[in-house]
């Protein structure tokens, strides 16, 4: 492995560490990505109702800020909340040391959400001085704080929802006349200046943008020339669609491989709320929390962290509780996360990788999530030369490191497992140098008669060998090439790995194809065309269960579609029938729906329940040519609603399922 690295250094993947180059010259998202780690706030008026209103809960799924608009609540009643707003338990002081001492190394807070209400002093009377009794700017409490504990300082604003004054409903959906007007004007007397103020008042070194629906390039260009004044401020991408800002912002995900060159920031809430939620007791375990910001860390992003205070002032406790545990965490391993980059490694089985470069050394950080049985950390395809390991809470417990092939072997078997994460170092004077495995992709992840996958390897001059029985490949084994195709008797695994000059260097990349037997049809005669549909009517945060259920209407459909729904929220549908299978074969449905939906087709679920926007998910099933019994519910909540059903089988594209290909009797 050691004579090979010249070359590799020329050839391989050499990993560009961000931020801590010393000839670089500063710039504005130096520090950002130095952080990490933030804070987000979500504060308001919605923290009095806290998720309930007129002995209505919100539902799994609904956020508390947004409660105003999931209930309809007219204007002249949400409003008349400013005058109970009186926070006197708030101490900005102590929420800012929470997030210091949480190892957070900013805070992003909310200066005015959806409900139009300005957590500061602004020209606009529906304000937190001038509208309660509580009268002090929050904002400026913050900024003022932040400053003297050396926190950085960022400010949320929803430019395009505002339902609180005219015009700034527009999409949202009107609940009262109160909100009818302009959204121009609406941009122009109340956005527009409000920004100005924030900026110029709280000089923030963020802007969090929101919901940038109803949002045009021209619209957008009337902040451009405000923002243009603070060259130092970092922007998130959700001022308007088209435009790209300094980050991206994932919302309660983390996305599988990042953003490869660019900046991003996963902003996720530690139960299921943004605003404070008396009802949501549905929190995160510290070691979810813990590995959320080491798995955002390999990726190269930022992990932003809500809170939502209680109308009290309070940051509430199981929010604290968990706050303090993440921060003993970082106080031993924050070297492994701040300032670092992003994992070399597509995949590790025992937890995730973080690296940093400094002038004299690189430094790769093991995150053990699972340890190994054997007491033996492999790490695939690393082929620098390692000067030294440890551990991280123990640099003086030197570790030891063995090159067995395409892997490096590190004995931890004597390491101390931490809570939530235990953190290896390696030390080298090389560049880190990682061959990844080669990628397999399979369009189907199941067959009838022959499996087709193609293997891919991003090492120019790596040769792809692969087996099919289970054993490792080595370079007797089959060549990969563009596309492979097997008939094979019973499932199987494909195996593959990288080699360069008749050495393996890569780890190992392993797909699972399975063989299933096709699902026969039904024998039915004289089927009729369409489905049979029944039509319900209530609130729900999930597909209920229809069948205790009495519907409201019942008939017969041609098409997957949502005409026969009476209004546009709150309700839900049961399709019934027969699909007519044309051809035997392999078949992919994809079944996209904003709120829920599942299929059932001869006893197989394709699940997409859940609250959530137009969302799709697919499902891979091998079905005889013929009739096949199938079953769809869907059900709406508010908001947008859609409903649709593809399929695709081999050699072809997605396409509907059309009205002649569905049946009932
Ligand atoms: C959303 C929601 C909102 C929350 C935000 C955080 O778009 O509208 O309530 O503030 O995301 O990312």
């Amino acid at each position: 492995m050691k004579n090979l690295n010249k070359l590799l250094l020329l050839i391989v993947f050499i990993f560009q560490i961000s931020g801590c180059n010393a000839q670089k010259p500063a710039n504005k998202m130096d520090w950002w990505k130095d952080a990490r780690f933030g804070m987000f706030i979500h504060w308001g008026l919605y923290s009095i109702p806290a998720g309930e209103w007129d002995n209505r809960k919100t539902k799994i799924g609904e956020t508390t800020e947004w409660i105003q608009c999931y209930m309809k609540i007219p204007v002249a009643d949400y409003k008349a909340l400013a005058a109970r707003f009186n926070p006197a338990q708030f101490n900005a002081d102590e929420f800012v040391r929470l997030a210091k001492d949480a190892g957070m190394k900013y805070i992003v807070q909310t200066s005015k959400h959806h409900e139009g209400f300005a957590m500061f002093k602004s020209s606009d009377p529906f304000n937190v001085v001038d509208a309660t009794p509580y009268k002090k700017d929050i904002v400026k409490a913050m900024a003022e704080a932040c400053k003297k504990y050396g926190m950085h300082f960022g400010l949320y604003y929803s430019q395009a929802q505002d339902w609180n004054h005219p015009g700034g409903a527009a999409c949202s959906g009107h609940w009262d006349p109160a909100q009818d007007g302009s959204f121009d004007k609406y941009l122009d007397e109340v956005a527009v200046p409000q920004i100005k103020e924030i900026l110029s008042t709280y000089q923030p070194e963020i802007l969090w943008w929101d919901t940038p629906c109803e949002m045009t390039k021209e619209r957008a260009a009337k902040f451009e020339p405000i923002i243009a004044k603070y060259p130092n401020l970092i922007v998130n991408n959700r001022l308007c669609p088209g435009i790209e800002g300094d980050l991206e912002t994932p919302e309660q995900f983390i996305p599988a491989t990042g953003y490869p060159g660019k900046n991003w920031e996963s902003c996720m809430t530690m139960n299921g709320t943004w605003g404070f939620g008396a009802n949501d007791h549905n929190w995160k375990s510290s070691e979810v929390l813990v590995r959320n910001l080491v798995d955002i860390a390999s990726k190269g992003g930022n992990y932003l962290l809500n809170v939502g205070p209680t109308s009290a002032g309070l940051i509430p406790d199981p929010s604290i509780e968990r706050l303090r545990e993440i921060g003993s965490w970082m106080k031993i391993n924050g070297e492994a996360i701040y300032g670092t980059a992003a994992s070399p490694f597509k995949k590790l089985d025992w937890g995730r990788c973080t690296v940093k470069k400094t002038a004299e050394k690189n430094f790769l950080y093991l995150h053990i999530f699972d340890f190994p049985v054997d007491g033996i950390l492999r790490l695939p395809g690393l082929a620098s030369k390692i000067d030294a390991a440890y551990e991280l809470k123990n640099k003086t417990h030197k570790l030891n490191v063995e090159s067995a092939g395409n892997y490096l072997k590190v004995n931890v078997s004597k390491v101390e497992k931490e809570k939530y994460a235990t953190v290896i170092v390696l030390e080298t004077s090389d560049e880190v140098v990682v061959y990844n495995g080669p990628e397999i992709h399979a369009e189907y992840s199941i067959f009838i008669g022959k499996a087709e996958f193609r293997i891919t390897s991003d090492i120019p001059e790596a040769e792809i060998r692969y087996t099919t029985d289970g054993s490792v490949p080595n370079t007797n084994s089959a060549k990969a090439e563009q596309m492979n195709t097997i008939a094979a008797p019973a499932s199987f695994t494909v195996k593959a790995l990288c080699f360069i000059g008749g050495n393996a260097v890569s780890g190992l990349s392993e797909l699972h194809l399975s063989k299933e037997k096709t699902i026969s049809a039904v024998p039915l005669q004289n089927c009729k065309t369409g489905l049979q549909y029944s039509y319900f009517e209530g609130a729900w945060g999930q597909l209920p269960d229809f069948s205790d259920l009495k519907p409201l209407d019942q008939g017969i459909t041609q098409n997957i579609d949502l005409t026969m729904k009476k209004r546009g929220a709150d309700y839900g549908l049961v399709l019934k029938g027969y699909l007519q299978v044309p051809e035997t074969g392999v078949y992919q449905f994809l079944l996209t729906s904003n709120d829920g939906s599942k299929m059932i087709i001869s006893g197989k679920t394709l699940d997409n329940d859940g609250l959530h926007g137009m969302e799709g998910k697919s499902m891979d099933i091998a079905l005889a040519k013929g009739l096949h019994p199938v079953e769809i519910q869907y059900f709406q909540a508010g908001g947008g609603d859609g409903l649709k059903l593809e399929w695709k089988t081999e050699g072809k594209d997605f396409t509907v399922v059309g009205k002649s290909y569905l049946f009932h009797r």
